[in-house]
């Protein structure tokens, strides 16, 4: 989108200061792992998975991987510029071909003539599944997180893609601080969030922006409402922001005024909760040690049964991928990984407490990416 007549187009201005995506050689990574397994052929459905691929954007296509530097590319009529371009764009036009088809399947079947096993992503539907069975001679079986696990590490260019989604939800979430405010709607500061992630260059947010106070912020996925901020409110926001694909997560909790000894309580153990975790994150560590680490800072302040959801989650094309954090992930965190930690409280009727940072795990420990203060006292003219 451009922007105003003789306006900065900012997005393109955020566009153009990021080093280029290439995906070239990712299929040949892929391969690897499925020359490994018991598959000789596999289908790839997941967008944001056909994506990281081969740097096409499109809304239909299916990437069928034959070799280490042999794949198609089945799209429809609509994308048959589109497709070879960013094909090209991602350096990865010597090894996928693209086909324009109808029916993937069909189209894909003589080319998978020699295959006696095709893995088919298992986030397939279910009618798409039947037609690539009745297509293809081959037997078709269900492989699950073949590229997921490559995406999890981000090379450096989706990591500057991140961290400038990070940036701009940083100063999108400074800009709304001083509306924290009795009087000013929950849907309002929501609204100001977007607005400011898109002025700042962004394509929009990263997922539904949260802005929950008083009993709304015990529900740790609350949809925005009129409700207008009072006095004394715990305010959770969580906001992030979509940059050329990639995604940023970020919750901060502030209180209006002065807090109740109930709120500071359970602003004091999550912030202690949560910089327990990030104190993990380092290479070799599983990722559930940092759920424990989380939850046993929560259990000894007595509010462990109020941590109701998962610790974190990867972060990148989708907002919530590989690695997962949480109790029992056996994953080991590598450098590039990038995780989010966010534990939190949530007490029916009274409110809730999150703090989330993202975080990129490093050679030698790990970097923060968002960086927004956590000082959840926001004070009220007397
Ligand atoms: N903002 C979504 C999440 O934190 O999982
Ligand atoms: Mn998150
Ligand atoms: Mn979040």
């Amino acid at each position: 989108m451009s922007g105003p007549p003789g306006g900065p187009d900012r997005e393109a201005g955020v566009l153009a200061s990021l080093p280029p995506l290439r995906t070239g050689g990712r299929l040949g990574r892929l391969w690897d792992r499925v020359a490994g397994s018991d598959v000789d052929a596999a289908v790839i459905v997941e967008p944001a998975n056909v994506r990281w691929l081969t740097g096409f954007t499109g809304s239909n296509g299916v990437v069928v991987v034959l070799g280490a530097d042999e794949a198609l590319l089945v799209t429809d009529a609509r994308y048959e510029e589109q497709a070879p371009a960013q094909i090209g764009e991602a350096g990865c036009s010597g090894e996928i071909e693209v086909v324009v088809a109808r029916d993937p399947a069909k189209a894909a079947a003589p080319r998978l003539g020699a295959s006696a096993r095709v893995g088919i992503e298992d986030r397939v539907a279910w009618g798409e599944q039947i037609r690539w069975s009745e297509a293809v001679t081959a037997e078709t079986v269900p492989v699950s997180g073949i590229v997921e696990r490559l995406r999890a590490v981000k090379d450096g260019a989706e990591l500057a893609r991140i961290e400038a989604a990070a940036n701009i939800a940083d100063g999108a979430l400074a800009s709304v601080v001083p509306m924290l405010r009795p009087g000013t709607t929950e849907s309002h500061l929501q609204r100001a969030l977007d607005g400011a992630i898109r002025s700042a260059g962004a394509s929009g947010p990263a997922y539904d922006t949260i802005v929950a106070s008083g009993p709304n912020a015990a529900l740790p996925h609350a949809a925005p409402t009129g409700r207008r901020l009072e006095s004394g409110d715990l305010v959770i926001i969580d906001v992030g922001a979509l940059v050329d694909g990639y995604r940023s997560d970020m919750t901060r909790t502030f209180v209006l005024g002065d807090p109740s000894d109930r709120a500071a309580a359970m602003l004091e153990a999550v912030e202690r909760s949560q910089a327990a975790g990030a104190a993990a994150v380092e290479p070799g560590v599983e990722a559930g040690r940092i759920d424990t680490a989380c939850r046993s800072v929560l259990d000894g302040a007595g509010m462990g049964d109020a941590f109701v959801h998962g610790t974190g989650h990867g972060v990148g094309l989708d907002i919530h991928e590989l690695p997962r954090v949480a109790s029992g992930s056996a994953a080991a965190l590598e450098p590039g990984n990038v995780l989010t930690v966010e534990p939190g409280v949530y007490f029916p009727g009274f409110g809730g407490v999150r703090i989330e940072d993202l975080l990129v795990v490093t050679d030698s420990g790990h970097r923060p990416l968002t960086l927004h203060p956590k000082t959840p006292l926001v004070p009220l003219p007397a």
